[in-house]
């Protein structure tokens, strides 16, 4: 894990996505910036600048890479009282306030994480097979040079959606006998190995399977699905939840989780008995956001992008329900 550094000079900087369309649906609620927000994913910052320069009353800003918190100590200062940073991870979002005003998950891995070499995130870079956001916990090196075969290809096809995820697995469990996958281009070159060469406009044949290590590494999946439940419970009624995520496994669990909010009965029409669930959430944009043409053009990584937001109601929280979600379990 690198160290902690004020700046990430060779990194780009992360350019927020739909942040736009966040700020034009906040300003039509009267109110929905008076009280605390929680930011559970500050990155560079664009969003709790954002609220805050919009007139948020206090942003709690969330991360649970340490490299974050500390780039974001060079400006907090001028915040004051309002801006309180905290390297945590977002599953646990509730445990910094009570009756938010609103939630903001922008989830996914920053554009300064996948540019710097030493974090092990690119198959584009040397690095390291590291993948980790946080400073703990095992790295892609770990699991792709200890799991199972039978591990290394769910993880490959549930979190990476990677046809070719037997051969791949058993690609590895060959090569690491020979000798150990320590660096990014040692797993692309596997990978590569396994596919046939990306055609023009094809995204790179390592690109699935360096998504599913991750996703695995910091249990994403698993994060999102602790954070929904987790802002479920601190949001006051009223209170705006908003999650951009990236990549159709993520808008899934929160397709699925809003659904269930929003569900009026649960069980089928031949159970007449089965008392109505009081709605939980307001979906406020049916079948979420997508970047415009322009926000691609200017940042081509907002292609994929999405924004679902919804309003919290009075009804009590529901116990979580991950398997609801969809949320593969494959801890390794
Ligand atoms: C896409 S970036 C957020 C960018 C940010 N919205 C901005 O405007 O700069 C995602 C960030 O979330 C953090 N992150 C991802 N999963 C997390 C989790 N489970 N808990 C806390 N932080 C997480 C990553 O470390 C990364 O810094």
């Amino acid at each position: 894990m690198a160290a902690t550094a004020p700046q990430t000079p060779d990194a780009s900087p992360h350019i927020p996505v739909l942040l736009g369309p966040l700020m034009a649906a906040l300003a039509t609620r009267p109110g929905a910036l008076g009280g605390t927000w929680i930011d559970g994913t500050l990155g560079a910052g664009g969003y709790t600048r954002a609220l805050l320069d919009a007139g948020a009353a206090h942003v709690i800003a969330i991360d649970r890479d340490p490299q974050a918190l500390a780039m974001a100590r060079a400006w907090a200062p001028s915040y004051g009282d309002r801006l309180t940073l905290v390297q945590d991870r977002f599953g646990t979002l509730d445990a910094h306030a009570t009756g938010a005003a609103g939630v903001v998950l922008d989830v996914g891995v920053s554009s300064m994480q996948l540019d710097q070499d030493e974090r092990g995130f690119s198959f584009q870079r040397h690095g390291p097979l590291d993948m980790r956001m946080g400073a703990d916990g095992p790295s892609a090196a770990d699991i792709v040079n200890h799991a199972t075969e039978a591990q290394l290809a769910d993880i490959l096809y549930h979190y990476g959606e990677e046809r070719a995820a037997r051969r791949i697995a058993r690609a590895i469990v060959t090569a690491r006998a020979i000798s150990e996958i320590t660096t990014t281009r040692q797993l692309a070159e596997v990978v590569e190995g396994c596919l046939p060469r990306a055609k023009p406009g094809q995204a790179h044949p390592a690109t699935r399977s360096f998504q599913a290590f991750r996703i695995a590494v910091n249990d994403e999946l698993g994060e999102l699905a602790r954070a929904l439940a987790a802002a479920e419970r601190v949001l006051r009624p009223g209170g705006v939840l908003a999650v951009v995520s990236f990549h159709s496994l993520e808008d899934r669990i929160v397709k699925r989780f809003l659904a269930g909010a929003e569900a009026r009965t649960r069980g089928n029409r031949y159970a007449p008995d089965i008392a109505p669930e009081p709605v939980r959430f307001h979906d406020l944009a049916r079948g979420g956001i997508a970047p415009d043409a322009a926000e691609v053009a200017a940042n081509p990584r907002s292609r994929s992008a999405r924004l679902r937001i919804a309003a919290r109601t009075d009804a009590a929280p529901a116990p979580p329900l991950p398997d609801a979600l969809g949320v593969p379990d494959l801890s390794v």
